[in-house]
């Protein structure tokens, strides 16, 4: 691939779009590239997934503008089709997915952000939905997932006035969950990843299961939702060996299947 690497550290998997000269910008070829990395994870190895982006400047400057600037609507609308199909699949990944936002995520960036379950940024970190100062909408799920992220208000404000904001703004309205320096974002993206492999990995992929499909219905259905997943957390060896650890009272044992970490 030319534009994205994939490389495994222990239980986890980074994924880095890698242009940048163009500040990592989404063309077609980077869409699918992204598409490939993701369909390449072996989903029995690894057990949380890093997104990040090359270099110091920018996680990813957004959709390419040269690449959108000469389509017509029905190639405008295939193209928004094409992010929106990635960042589904990343949203849906069975895995954990941690994006660790180093720069810039603006337009496309800041969606392909909100597709990853969570978002850590260095403090240089600036998020944007700029579209409307191009003459489009936000295309890969931005109207979607910011009003569902932070608040229908502030998803207006920010993509009708399509102000960039800064890192601590983006934290203060909940749309990251923690800032760093910048020399700190990978080693505390990967703690926090080493810590979610840590824990059972059937647990985990049915917790984020419970919350995406939860998020969709009403409460009733919801639960009901959780109910089947815990369930099907029963009887797997984590679930036997963790609690008859617990039970034993052997704490070494116990720290060795369920580790209490600060991550
Ligand atoms: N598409 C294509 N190329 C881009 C790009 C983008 N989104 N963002 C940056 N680049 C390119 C620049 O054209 C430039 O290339 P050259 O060196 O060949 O001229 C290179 O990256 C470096 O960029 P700048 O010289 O502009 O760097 P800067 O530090 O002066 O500014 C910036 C940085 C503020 C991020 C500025 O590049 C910028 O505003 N980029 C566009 C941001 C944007 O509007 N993103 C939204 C795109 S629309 C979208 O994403 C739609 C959607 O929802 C699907």
């Amino acid at each position: 691939m030319e534009f994205v690497t994939y490389e495994v550290k222990d239980r986890v998997g980074i994924i880095t779009i890698s242009r940048e000269k163009a500040l990592n910008a989404l063309n077609s070829q980077v869409l699918e590239e992204l598409n490939e990395a993701f369909d390449g994870v072996d989903q029995n190895e690894i057990r949380c997934i890093i997104l990040t982006g090359a270099g110091e400047k920018s996680f990813v400057a957004g959709a390419d503008i040269g690449e959108m600037s000469s389509l017509s609507k029905a190639e405008g609308e295939a193209f928004g089709k094409k992010g929106n199909d990635l960042f589904r699949k990343i949203e849906t990944f069975p895995l954990p997915v941690i994006a660790a936002v180093n720069g810039f995520a603006l337009g496309g960036g800041c969606e392909i952000s909100m597709s990853c379950d969570i978002r850590i940024c260095s403090d240089n970190a600036v998020f944007g939905q700029p579209e409307v100062g191009l003459g489009i909408t936000p295309g890969f799920g931005g109207t979607q997932r910011l009003a569902r992220l932070v608040s229908p208000g502030m998803a207006k404000q920010l993509i009708y006035t399509a102000r960039n904001i800064k890192a601590d703004e983006a934290y203060r309205i909940g749309l990251v969950n923690k800032v760093v320096s910048a020399e700190e974002l990978m080693d505390e993206a990967l703690k926090m990843a080493s810590g979610i492999a840590a824990n059972a990995p059937i647990a985990v992929r049915n917790c984020k299961k419970a919350i995406n499909d939860g998020l969709q219905v009403d409460m009733d259905k919801a639960i009901v939702i959780e109910e089947k997943l815990f369930g099907d957390c029963f009887e797997t060896e984590d679930q036997k060996a963790a609690m008859a650890n617990f039970l034993e009272k052997d704490k070494e044992k116990k720290l060795k299947v369920v580790p209490f970490k600060n991550c």
